[in-house]
């Protein structure tokens, strides 16, 4: 499993689940699991009273279908909103999880976690802190005994603040396309990995890359060949929805 900059997992179940359950939701990872997936990838945004939730659009309607946003509202409402039905109806009643219940869920099923801290905009510098913190925490807790989870994000001011609060957790950057001066990205937030859209990806650039033994992660690879591909050019890891064509020895 050990690669240079890479000591973690190789194939990773995107939100959870994929395309196989609601996504960011307890019923994904139980999903994931009995697949055989010990490595999941999801989106954390907070509630209105800085509580982290799992959720990926900072924005109602397609997820959960009612009005709001997930910064207006408390975590008391979050809880009890439907986050299944739009999915399929066998999810009904599906709740939007805490973090704190999904940190629970993955310590005791030993899964290795990349959180990736998705702020509702304007709420960047917030959540890197409160998402730090919990994960912080929970790193404490395990003592060792559960995969050392990795944190990612798009958002630089999120990781800047990761970075402060919790300064032993393992942190990944979040680009679209690979940027020219990703290396001093990298050096700027201190963060270990770079995370990619595969699409735009070619064996040069993955090749540069790892050429610095940078992890290199891929989002989000849904079609065999493609994965094949990618691995063979030399990346370290990438997420898919595709938990049904990709098991998680894909890499192995
Ligand atoms: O963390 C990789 C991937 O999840 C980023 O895109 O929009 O699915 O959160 P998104
Ligand atoms: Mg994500």
């Amino acid at each position: 499993m050990s690669r240079t900059g890479w000591p973690y997992p190789r194939v990773l179940a995107h939100r959870g689940a994929g395309h196989l359950a609601p996504e960011n939701t307890l019923a994904a990872l139980r999903c994931g699991w009995q697949r055989g997936f010990r490595a999941v990838e999801f989106d954390v945004m907070l509630s209105a009273d800085e509580v982290p939730v799992l959720m990926h659009d900072p924005v109602f309607g397609r997820t959960v279908r009612a009005p709001g946003a997930v910064a207006a509202t408390p975590a008391s409402e979050l809880v009890r909103l439907d986050a299944g039905r739009w999915f399929a109806p066998e999810f009904a009643g599906e709740p939007v999880p805490t973090l704190a219940a999904v940190l629970d869920y993955c310590h005791a099923h030993g899964i290795f976690m990349n959180i990736e801290i998705k702020p509702a905009p304007g709420h960047e510098k917030r959540t890197g802190q409160v998402v730090a913190l919990h994960v912080a925490h929970y790193c404490e807790d395990a003592g060792g005994r559960a995969p050392a989870p990795l944190l990612s994000s798009f958002s630089a001011t999120a990781l800047t603040e990761a970075r402060v609060y919790a300064p032993g957790v393992a942190r990944g950057l979040l680009v679209g396309e690979v940027p020219h001066d990703w290396q001093a990205q990298l050096q700027d937030l201190q963060a270990q990995t770079l995370h990619c859209d595969h699409r735009p990806l070619d064996r040069g650039r993955v090749q540069a890359i790892k050429a610095h033994g940078v992890g290199l992660f891929c989002y989000t690879v849904n079609d065999v060949g493609r994965a094949r591909e990618l691995l063979d050019w030399g990346i370290d890891a990438f997420c898919t929805d595709r938990i049904d064509l990709i098991g998680p020895d894909f890499a192995a």
